[in-house]
């Protein structure tokens, strides 16, 4: 399967509407685009009416293109009183413009003009997957899927109330119009869900009826006569079909134990949907544990094949980095430095590797390229021992500030109880309690989410989780130190250890070790010794000043990773293991949607060495599943992160009970 997207080029017709020599066909009637967009895809599905008074609007299109039908939905919600609180869209893209192809092409929007500048800001990379973007104070959600629409519909997991249906002309673009996308798009309908096409091509009218949608012609727009509406009405019941729905919460209150990355983020994404949260920690304040130290590097993960942690680590970077942008824009800058990353491979064969996965892939440069050591001596001051794959858009960031902007983000709405540490939690009566050692209720709430690291196991010792802890210990370098090694880089380097830039106050920073976590976790000058090797090895120039320092004067930083067997993330609804455990045989060939779950209660926990990876898509995801809105992750990545995942396995190896 090709991985890298090929962008569409903006080319204009003679007539000036935007045209596509790929597909031979306009991107939009010649009449007028917008006008188009008002008649055909928000009058066809009766908006704004339809969202009026909802809590959540889902709109699915299959085909972005230049993103008219986004511009002219978002400028009817704006302009509409009775607007919906949420206005999800979701839009499938295969040949996405390039940043500066779409500024071309929206020039003489005219009064869309701003709409159309803040998507331009966000627009994303040509990278496959889902790009989440947020606007107007994150009312306003465009889930971008950029790849191919047969290939992308069964992997949403969303719950759709409108469709729009505007791939080219189905006699020119017969994979958009194909029965795999009708069953996709039926897949996703929320009951009485709407559609609307500017079509009415007899085989696009049979294809939608085939999948459960009651079909009708309407006035068409333009030169057209006709085209099609449709209402999701299936004349059977299929157990299968259950996108999600809004959800419905008596009280949107949710206690967060743990007030690390993945705790305070999560605050965060329920802070902004209007969520009040009670936040326990034990310390006496945000990232007072493994979150605590000032130097975590963050860059994605690449593979030939495109792996789980590819997409995945690729999905968590980027969101990570538009998270810390909208942050930044609200006033509560999160110190994020977008330096660069080069990722060398611990030896050349290891080069090789990545050169393969950097051909296989074809990424845009602006995401992965490949540096030469030269390139990265004499750009970067990186007299590294061969070259690796650059990152540009990597960089690090110190996790407490990142914690102190999302509290501060969260504002009134989150009440913090530091130096409190929840003994035990159990549900009452629909409520989710914290109690403390003496059995006191400290809150109660609908929801809880558990995001306290390896320790969540001693709050549901019953779980199938198998957290390790792993520890890993950090080296600051004083900054005369720094000065007498020289030619210290300005990006992050990482391969066997990685180093980072110098920090504001000279020094530089030289990780880390990765242990069993036995004995008391205290630093321990052996590891210092052990990282002073590992920047030998990334600066072999420099091996000689490196070796003149003296580990037992060094100081740093010593934590816990909780990591679980396959290092990725448990993040979802917590299943309900006892329930599962009297059902086993019957679930012994389920899939992880079919297991039970307890209801109100979520993980975010083993976010291992990753934690900036994980911790702003984690929480997204979260608060997406709480809400039920569109996930901003493939359901197969949302699968591999599913904190059943270990219980799944389990039940089918009989191993259960
Ligand atoms: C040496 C080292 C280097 C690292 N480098 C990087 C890096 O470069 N990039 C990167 O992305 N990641 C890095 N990481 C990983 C990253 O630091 C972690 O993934 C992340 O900090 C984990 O965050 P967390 O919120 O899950 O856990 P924590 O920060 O440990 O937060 C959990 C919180 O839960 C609280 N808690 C637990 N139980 C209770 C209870 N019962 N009641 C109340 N409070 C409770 C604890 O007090 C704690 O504050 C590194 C880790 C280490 C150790
Ligand atoms: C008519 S244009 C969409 C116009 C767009 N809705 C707008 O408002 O600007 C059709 C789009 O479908 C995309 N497309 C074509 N085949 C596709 C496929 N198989 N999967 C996903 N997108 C596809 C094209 O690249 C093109 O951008």
């Amino acid at each position: 399967m090709p991985r890298a997207l090929e962008p569409a080029e903006p080319i204009l017709s003679a007539e000036g509407t935007p045209y596509s020599p790929r597909y031979d066909d306009v991107y939009h009637s010649t009449e007028g685009g917008m006008a188009q967009a008002a008649h055909v895809f928000l009058g066809g599905n009766g908006l704004p009416q339809a969202w009026a008074g909802q809590r959540q609007f889902v709109i699915v299109e299959t085909g972005f293109g230049q993103g008219l039908n986004f511009l002219a939905t978002w400028q009817a919600w704006r302009d509409d009183p009775e607007r919906c609180g949420t206005l999800h869209f979701v839009s499938i893209e295969k040949h996405p413009f390039t940043r500066e192809g779409l500024a071309r092409l929206h020039a003489g929007l005219q009064a869309l003009e701003p709409l159309a500048q803040a998507l331009q800001a966000q627009w994303p990379d040509a990278l496959p997957g889902l790009h989440r973007l947020a606007f107007d104070e994150g009312q306003v959600v465009l889930t971008l899927a950029l790849g191919d629409a047969g290939q992308l519909l069964p992997k949403l997991a969303v719950g759709a109330d409108a469709f729009y249906l505007d791939g080219f002309s189905p006699a020119r673009n017969a994979d958009m119009w194909s029965p795999p996308v009708f069953r996709g798009l039926a897949r996703l309908a929320r009951p009485g869900a709407t559609l609307a096409t500017y079509t009415a091509a007899g085989f696009v009218r049979r294809g939608l009826k085939e999948v459960g949608f009651e079909v009708s012609k309407a006035p068409g727009f333009g030169g057209k006569r006709d085209m099609t509406v449709a209402r999701f009405r299936p004349l059977w019941k299929s157990r299968r079909h259950a996108p999600p729905l809004a959800a419905q919460w008596p009280d949107r209150h949710a206690i967060v134990i743990g007030a690390g990355l993945a705790g305070c983020a999560a605050t965060e994404r329920l802070a902004a949907r209007g969520w009040r949260i009670t936040l326990f920690d034990a310390h006496d304040g945000p990232a007072r544990q493994t979150s605590a130290h000032r130097a975590a590097a963050m860059h994605a993960h690449l593979s030939a094949d495109d792996s789980l942690l590819s997409r995945l680590s690729r999905a968590g970077n980027q969101y990570a980095l538009r998270a810390w942008a909208a942050l930044r824009d609200a006033g509560h800058p999160v110190g994020w430095h977008g330096c660069g990353v080069l990722q060398i491979g611990e030896d050349e064969a290891e080069g090789e590797v990545q050169r393969a996965a950097l051909a296989a892939m074809g990424l845009p440069e602006s995401f992965v390229r490949w540096m030469s050591a030269e390139e990265a001596a004499s750009t970067h001051r990186a007299g590294v021992p061969r070259g690796g794959l650059w990152f540009p858009a990597g960089g690090w960031v110190a996790p407490p500030d990142v914690c102190t902007a999302q509290l501060a983000r969260a504002g009134d709405a989150v009440a913090a109880r530091f130096g409190c540490r929840v003994a035990s939690i159990a549900r009452v009566d629909d409520q989710w309690r914290a109690l403390d050692a003496g059995g006191a209720v400290l809150a109660s709430a609908p929801v809880l989410v558990l995001a306290n690291a390896h320790e969540a196991q001693q709050l549901l010792p019953q779980q199938h989780w198998t957290m390790r802890r792993v520890r890993g210990q950090l080296t600051t370098l004083p900054a005369a130190q720094v000065d007498a090694i020289g030619g210290w880089p300005d990006c992050v380097v990482t391969g066997a250890g990685y180093l980072l830039p110098r920090a504001a106050d000279g020094t530089g920073r030289v990780g880390s070790s990765y242990d069993p976590d036995e004995g008391p976790l205290a630093e321990r000058p052996e590891v210092h010794a052990a990282n002073l090797a590992r920047l030998a090895g990334l600066l072999p120039r420099q091996a000689g000043a490196v070796a003149g320092i003296d580990p037992a004067a060094l100081t740093g930083y010593v934590g816990v990773r909780t990591v679980t067997h396959n290092r990725l993330p448990l993040i979802g609804q917590v299943a309900d293991e006892v329930a599962a455990r009297t059902q086993a045989g019957a679930l012994r060939g389920a899939h992880l949607r079919d297991l039970p779950r307890v209801p109100g209660l979520y993980a975010a926990l083993a976010y291992a060495s990753r934690g900036l990876t994980w911790a702003a898509l984690g929480a997204e995801l979260l608060a997406s599943q709480i809400e039920g809105e569109p996930l901003p992750l493939e359901a197969d990545l949302a699968d591999a992160v599913d904190p059943a995942r270990l219980l799944l396995r389990a039940l089918r190896h009989g191993q259960a009970g």
